[in-house]
Protein backbone atom coordinates (compact mmCIF):
# COMPACT_ATOMS: atom_id res chain seq x y z
CA UNK A 1 0.00 0.00 0.00
CA UNK A 2 2.00 2.93 -1.49
CA UNK A 3 2.24 5.27 -3.97
CA UNK A 4 5.56 5.04 -5.98
CA UNK A 5 7.70 8.20 -6.48
CA UNK A 6 9.12 7.83 -9.77
CA UNK A 7 12.64 8.59 -10.51
CA UNK A 8 14.32 11.05 -12.93
CA UNK A 9 14.68 8.13 -15.70
CA UNK A 10 10.83 6.84 -14.86
CA UNK A 11 9.64 10.01 -15.54
CA UNK A 12 11.82 10.61 -18.98
CA UNK A 13 9.87 7.29 -19.90
CA UNK A 14 6.53 8.31 -19.04
CA UNK A 15 6.97 11.51 -20.80
CA UNK A 16 7.31 9.42 -23.99
CA UNK A 17 4.56 7.43 -23.34
CA UNK A 18 2.50 10.02 -22.80
CA UNK A 19 3.74 11.86 -25.72
CA UNK A 20 2.88 9.13 -28.27
CA UNK A 21 -0.30 8.23 -26.71
CA UNK A 22 -1.61 12.19 -27.34
CA UNK A 23 -0.19 11.62 -30.71
CA UNK A 24 -2.34 8.84 -31.69
CA UNK A 25 -5.20 11.12 -30.45
CA UNK A 26 -3.88 13.67 -32.60
CA UNK A 27 -3.66 10.67 -35.74
CA UNK A 28 -7.27 9.70 -35.08
CA UNK A 29 -9.13 13.29 -35.41
CA UNK A 30 -9.36 13.97 -38.68
CA UNK A 31 -11.26 10.04 -39.02
CA UNK A 32 -14.00 10.91 -36.61
CA UNK A 33 -16.63 11.86 -39.01
CA UNK A 34 -20.07 10.90 -39.78
CA UNK A 35 -20.42 7.16 -40.84
CA UNK A 36 -17.08 6.05 -39.51
CA UNK A 37 -17.57 2.91 -37.12
CA UNK A 38 -15.82 2.90 -34.13
CA UNK A 39 -14.27 -0.24 -35.31
CA UNK A 40 -12.95 1.30 -37.85
CA UNK A 41 -11.50 4.16 -35.56
CA UNK A 42 -10.54 1.35 -33.18
CA UNK A 43 -8.35 -0.30 -36.47
CA UNK A 44 -6.48 2.88 -37.42
CA UNK A 45 -5.26 3.01 -33.71
CA UNK A 46 -4.34 -0.41 -33.65
CA UNK A 47 -2.04 -0.65 -36.46
CA UNK A 48 -0.53 3.41 -36.00
CA UNK A 49 0.12 1.99 -32.61
CA UNK A 50 1.97 -1.19 -33.57
CA UNK A 51 3.41 -0.27 -37.04
CA UNK A 52 4.08 3.48 -37.09
CA UNK A 53 4.53 4.01 -33.11
CA UNK A 54 6.10 0.62 -32.47
CA UNK A 55 4.30 0.81 -29.04
CA UNK A 56 1.88 -1.78 -27.09
CA UNK A 57 -1.45 -1.22 -26.91
CA UNK A 58 -2.18 -1.32 -23.16
CA UNK A 59 -6.23 -2.00 -23.33
CA UNK A 60 -5.83 -5.17 -25.80
CA UNK A 61 -6.58 -8.20 -24.00
CA UNK A 62 -6.34 -6.09 -20.30
CA UNK A 63 -7.82 -8.65 -17.76
CA UNK A 64 -7.94 -6.88 -14.05
CA UNK A 65 -9.22 -10.08 -11.41
CA UNK A 66 -12.63 -10.75 -12.15
CA UNK A 67 -13.52 -9.34 -15.44
CA UNK A 68 -13.14 -10.88 -19.32
CA UNK A 69 -10.18 -9.66 -21.34
CA UNK A 70 -10.68 -6.30 -22.97
CA UNK A 71 -10.98 -6.99 -26.80
CA UNK A 72 -9.73 -3.56 -28.65
CA UNK A 73 -6.70 -0.86 -28.54
CA UNK A 74 -9.36 1.90 -27.89
CA UNK A 75 -12.22 2.56 -25.28
CA UNK A 76 -14.80 4.46 -27.17
CA UNK A 77 -17.68 5.79 -25.22
CA UNK A 78 -20.44 7.55 -27.69
CA UNK A 79 -23.22 9.67 -25.84
CA UNK A 80 -24.58 8.18 -22.96
CA UNK A 81 -21.84 5.76 -22.60
CA UNK A 82 -19.38 6.96 -19.98
CA UNK A 83 -16.45 4.59 -20.54
CA UNK A 84 -15.10 1.27 -21.72
CA UNK A 85 -16.75 1.36 -24.67
CA UNK A 86 -16.01 -1.60 -26.73
CA UNK A 87 -15.54 -0.30 -30.40
CA UNK A 88 -17.74 -2.02 -33.21
CA UNK A 89 -20.60 -1.98 -35.78
CA UNK A 90 -21.53 1.24 -34.44
CA UNK A 91 -21.51 4.27 -36.97
CA UNK A 92 -21.05 7.61 -35.58
CA UNK A 93 -23.39 10.47 -37.07
CA UNK A 94 -23.58 13.95 -37.00
CA UNK A 95 -23.93 15.24 -33.30
CA UNK A 96 -22.62 12.63 -31.43
CA UNK A 97 -20.29 12.95 -28.67
CA UNK A 98 -17.42 10.80 -28.31
CA UNK A 99 -14.44 10.02 -26.00
CA UNK A 100 -11.61 8.04 -27.41
CA UNK A 101 -9.20 7.04 -24.47
CA UNK A 102 -5.93 5.47 -25.23
CA UNK A 103 -3.33 3.39 -23.66
CA UNK A 104 0.16 2.42 -24.92
CA UNK A 105 3.11 1.37 -23.57
CA UNK A 106 6.43 2.16 -24.87
CA UNK A 107 9.57 1.15 -23.24
CA UNK A 108 7.63 -0.37 -20.24
CA UNK A 109 5.79 2.59 -19.38
CA UNK A 110 2.38 3.26 -19.82
CA UNK A 111 1.19 6.47 -21.59
CA UNK A 112 -2.91 7.26 -20.72
CA UNK A 113 -4.73 10.03 -22.26
CA UNK A 114 -8.60 10.72 -23.65
CA UNK A 115 -10.05 13.52 -25.55
CA UNK A 116 -13.98 14.21 -26.26
CA UNK A 117 -15.18 14.63 -29.96
CA UNK A 118 -18.38 15.94 -31.69
CA UNK A 119 -18.82 14.36 -34.78
CA UNK A 120 -19.88 16.82 -37.38
CA UNK A 121 -22.29 20.14 -36.14
CA UNK A 122 -22.21 20.19 -32.67
CA UNK A 123 -25.51 20.12 -30.51
CA UNK A 124 -25.83 22.59 -27.90
CA UNK A 125 -25.92 19.98 -25.32
CA UNK A 126 -23.62 17.98 -26.18
CA UNK A 127 -21.08 21.11 -27.29
CA UNK A 128 -21.85 22.42 -23.18
CA UNK A 129 -20.68 19.12 -21.84
CA UNK A 130 -17.87 18.36 -23.76
CA UNK A 131 -17.26 21.84 -22.53
CA UNK A 132 -17.95 21.21 -19.01
CA UNK A 133 -16.14 17.89 -18.80
CA UNK A 134 -12.84 20.24 -19.86
CA UNK A 135 -13.04 22.58 -17.17
CA UNK A 136 -13.78 19.75 -14.74
CA UNK A 137 -10.28 18.02 -15.66
CA UNK A 138 -8.75 20.80 -15.43
CA UNK A 139 -9.95 22.41 -12.58
CA UNK A 140 -9.26 19.05 -10.94
CA UNK A 141 -6.01 19.21 -12.53
CA UNK A 142 -4.61 22.79 -11.31
CA UNK A 143 -5.36 21.81 -8.13
CA UNK A 144 -2.26 19.56 -7.76
CA UNK A 145 0.62 21.14 -5.98
CA UNK A 146 3.21 19.46 -3.44
CA UNK A 147 1.76 19.87 0.01
CA UNK A 148 -1.91 19.53 -0.78
CA UNK A 149 -3.64 16.32 -0.71
CA UNK A 150 -5.77 13.89 -3.40
CA UNK A 151 -8.99 15.64 -1.83
CA UNK A 152 -7.84 18.78 -3.31
CA UNK A 153 -8.66 17.43 -7.00
CA UNK A 154 -12.30 15.64 -6.03
CA UNK A 155 -13.05 18.68 -4.03
CA UNK A 156 -11.95 21.45 -7.22
CA UNK A 157 -13.85 18.48 -9.84
CA UNK A 158 -17.02 18.95 -7.81
CA UNK A 159 -17.11 23.08 -7.22
CA UNK A 160 -16.64 22.90 -11.05
CA UNK A 161 -19.32 20.56 -11.83
CA UNK A 162 -21.49 21.73 -9.34
CA UNK A 163 -21.31 24.98 -10.69
CA UNK A 164 -22.46 23.87 -14.02
CA UNK A 165 -24.71 21.88 -12.53
CA UNK A 166 -23.48 18.08 -14.20
CA UNK A 167 -22.66 15.71 -11.88
CA UNK A 168 -19.40 13.51 -11.20
CA UNK A 169 -19.38 9.54 -12.16
CA UNK A 170 -18.61 7.80 -8.41
CA UNK A 171 -18.33 4.37 -9.81
CA UNK A 172 -14.82 5.26 -11.63
CA UNK A 173 -11.74 7.68 -11.32
CA UNK A 174 -8.07 8.51 -12.04
CA UNK A 175 -5.30 5.80 -10.85
CA UNK A 176 -1.47 6.34 -10.31
CA UNK A 177 0.67 5.51 -13.44
CA UNK A 178 3.55 3.85 -14.21
CA UNK A 179 5.35 0.48 -15.36
CA UNK A 180 1.98 -0.18 -14.02
CA UNK A 181 -1.43 0.32 -15.99
CA UNK A 182 -3.69 1.21 -13.03
CA UNK A 183 -1.50 1.84 -9.94
CA UNK A 184 -2.18 3.29 -6.54
CA UNK A 185 -3.93 5.54 -5.83
CA UNK A 186 -7.12 5.84 -6.64
CA UNK A 187 -8.04 9.46 -7.64
CA UNK A 188 -11.52 9.99 -6.37
CA UNK A 189 -13.18 13.46 -8.83
CA UNK A 190 -15.28 14.00 -5.68
CA UNK A 191 -14.68 14.82 -1.80
CA UNK A 192 -14.68 11.83 0.27
CA UNK A 193 -14.18 11.77 4.21
CA UNK A 194 -11.42 10.08 4.67
CA UNK A 195 -7.57 11.24 4.75
CA UNK A 196 -5.97 10.84 1.21
CA UNK A 197 -2.41 11.09 0.68
CA UNK A 198 -0.17 14.30 0.57
CA UNK A 199 0.92 15.06 -3.28
CA UNK A 200 4.64 14.55 -3.27
CA UNK A 201 7.14 15.59 -6.35
CA UNK A 202 7.20 12.67 -8.55
CA UNK A 203 4.39 11.22 -8.00
CA UNK A 204 2.45 10.05 -11.24
CA UNK A 205 -1.53 9.89 -11.72
CA UNK A 206 -4.76 10.39 -13.93
CA UNK A 207 -7.03 12.93 -13.96
CA UNK A 208 -10.03 11.71 -16.01
CA UNK A 209 -13.45 12.89 -14.48
CA UNK A 210 -16.69 11.92 -16.02
CA UNK A 211 -19.68 13.87 -15.42
CA UNK A 212 -22.91 13.39 -16.80
CA UNK A 213 -25.65 15.77 -17.82
CA UNK A 214 -28.18 13.90 -15.71
CA UNK A 215 -27.59 11.80 -12.38
CA UNK A 216 -24.07 10.56 -11.54
CA UNK A 217 -25.34 6.43 -11.32
CA UNK A 218 -23.73 4.11 -13.84
CA UNK A 219 -25.57 0.85 -14.99
CA UNK A 220 -22.45 -2.43 -16.66
CA UNK A 221 -23.86 -3.63 -20.07
CA UNK A 222 -23.99 -7.12 -20.47
CA UNK A 223 -20.78 -7.29 -22.25
CA UNK A 224 -19.04 -7.04 -18.63
CA UNK A 225 -17.13 -3.58 -19.55
CA UNK A 226 -19.10 -0.40 -21.90
CA UNK A 227 -20.68 1.56 -18.80
CA UNK A 228 -23.50 3.56 -19.38
CA UNK A 229 -25.33 6.30 -17.47
CA UNK A 230 -28.26 4.66 -15.69
CA UNK A 231 -30.63 7.51 -16.76
CA UNK A 232 -28.84 7.20 -20.20
CA UNK A 233 -28.27 11.30 -20.33
CA UNK A 234 -25.46 12.42 -21.81
CA UNK A 235 -21.76 11.92 -20.43
CA UNK A 236 -17.94 13.68 -21.30
CA UNK A 237 -14.64 12.73 -20.35
CA UNK A 238 -11.55 14.17 -20.64
CA UNK A 239 -7.67 12.36 -19.24
CA UNK A 240 -4.70 13.57 -18.60
CA UNK A 241 -1.68 12.70 -16.93
CA UNK A 242 -0.22 14.66 -14.15
CA UNK A 243 3.04 14.73 -12.54
CA UNK A 244 3.91 16.08 -9.28
CA UNK A 245 6.72 18.87 -9.44
CA UNK A 246 8.81 20.79 -6.76
CA UNK A 247 6.43 24.19 -7.15
CA UNK A 248 3.27 22.50 -9.06
CA UNK A 249 2.54 20.03 -11.71
CA UNK A 250 3.43 19.14 -15.45
CA UNK A 251 0.81 17.24 -17.89
CA UNK A 252 2.91 14.05 -19.19
CA UNK A 253 -0.03 13.47 -22.35
CA UNK A 254 0.77 16.63 -24.29
CA UNK A 255 1.28 16.79 -28.31
CA UNK A 256 0.85 19.32 -30.88
CA UNK A 257 -3.04 18.24 -30.81
CA UNK A 258 -3.49 18.97 -27.43
CA UNK A 259 -6.12 21.42 -26.82
CA UNK A 260 -4.95 24.33 -24.82
CA UNK A 261 -6.13 24.83 -21.26
CA UNK A 262 -9.16 26.67 -20.18
CA UNK A 263 -8.29 30.52 -19.32
CA UNK A 264 -8.73 29.63 -15.58
CA UNK A 265 -5.65 27.22 -15.28
CA UNK A 266 -2.41 29.09 -13.81
CA UNK A 267 -0.11 26.06 -12.89
CA UNK A 268 0.49 25.35 -17.18
CA UNK A 269 1.12 26.54 -19.90
CA UNK A 270 1.18 24.27 -23.78
CA UNK A 271 4.76 24.26 -24.61
CA UNK A 272 5.61 25.09 -27.95
CA UNK A 273 5.64 22.18 -30.68
CA UNK A 274 7.12 23.46 -34.33
N1 LIG B 1 -7.73 3.87 -20.31
C1 LIG B 1 -8.65 3.55 -19.26
C2 LIG B 1 -8.26 4.39 -18.07
O1 LIG B 1 -8.20 5.56 -18.23
C3 LIG B 1 -8.66 2.10 -18.90
C4 LIG B 1 -9.26 1.25 -19.94
S1 LIG B 1 -9.12 -0.35 -19.46
C5 LIG B 1 -9.80 -1.18 -20.73
O2 LIG B 1 -7.93 3.97 -17.02
F1 LIG B 1 -9.51 -2.41 -20.54
F2 LIG B 1 -11.10 -0.92 -20.76
F3 LIG B 1 -9.27 -0.76 -21.86
CO1 LIG C 1 -6.67 6.20 -16.97
CO1 LIG D 1 -7.56 6.15 -20.18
Amino acid sequence: MSIKIKTAEDIAGLRIAGRKASELLDYLTPFVKPGVTTGELDKLAHDYTVNVQKAIPACLGYCPPGMTPYPATTCISVNHVVCHGIPGEKKLKAGDIVNIDVTSIVDGYHGDTSRMFIVGKPTIAGQRLVDIAFGTMWAGIDAVRPGGTFNDIGKACQAYADKHGVSVVRDYGGHGIGKGFHEEPHVHHFPINHPTPVFEPGMVFTIEPMVNAGRYHTSMMKDGWTVVTKDRSLSAQWEHMVLVTETGYDILTVSAGTPEPPEFVTGWKKPSFE
